[in-house]
């Protein structure tokens, strides 16, 4: 039992940190294009994936991650190494729901209704670098996470 809910641990840890970065990628190469609709349904995307990608990993690291400390009793509160990923969890977390979530928000309302050939409203360049810049910010905590669970330290 233990060896399931670890496997679907790390499912959901590749699910998430597969999104938020691959997500991450084609947004930036849609806006490289500068076509609005392509920009658009790229931003679109964004929002859609989350929906799936980002909860269904949530939900799969939770589950399996809280699952198999139960199962193995190990103290979830008791060991460094779980309260660091926990808190490093938790940290990336607010980042993604108080700046990246409403960022998104934001740049699908501003290039939704854009036909060829619109400009694009400078806000959306300016909520496209935040995103990017946050993006990557609360990306560093799941890495760290990554590495503080497999070393244990
Ligand atoms: C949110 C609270 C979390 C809990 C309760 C939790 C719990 C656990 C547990 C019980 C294990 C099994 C340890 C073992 O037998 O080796 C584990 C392994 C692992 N966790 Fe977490 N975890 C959490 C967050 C995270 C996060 C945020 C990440 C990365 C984004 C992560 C990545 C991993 C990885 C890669 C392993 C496999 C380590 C190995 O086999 O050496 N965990 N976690």
């Amino acid at each position: 039992m233990y060896e399931i809910f670890k496997f679907l641990h790390v499912v959901g840890v590749v699910v998430l940190v597969g999104n938020v970065t691959i997500t991450a990628f084609w947004k930036v190469f849609a806006d490289l294009s500068r076509q609005p609709t392509v920009i658009a349904y790229a931003t679109r995307g964004v929002i859609v994936a989350d929906w799936l990608f980002t909860l269904l990993g949530i939900v799969l690291l939770l589950v399996g991650g809280f699952g198999a400390a139960y199962v193995g009793a190990l103290p979830v509160f008791g060991l460094g190494w779980l309260v660091v990923g926990e808190v490093l969890f938790v940290l990336s977390g607010l980042i993604w729901i108080g700046i990246l979530v409403p960022l998104q928000i934001r740049q699908d309302r501003a290039v939704r209704s854009l036909q060829p050939g619109d400009s694009i409203p400078k806000a959306y360049w300016r909520d496209a670098r935040l995103w990017l810049i946050w993006g990557i910010v609360a990306t560093l905590p799941l890495v760290a996470a990554t590495y503080v669970m497999i070393a244990k330290i």
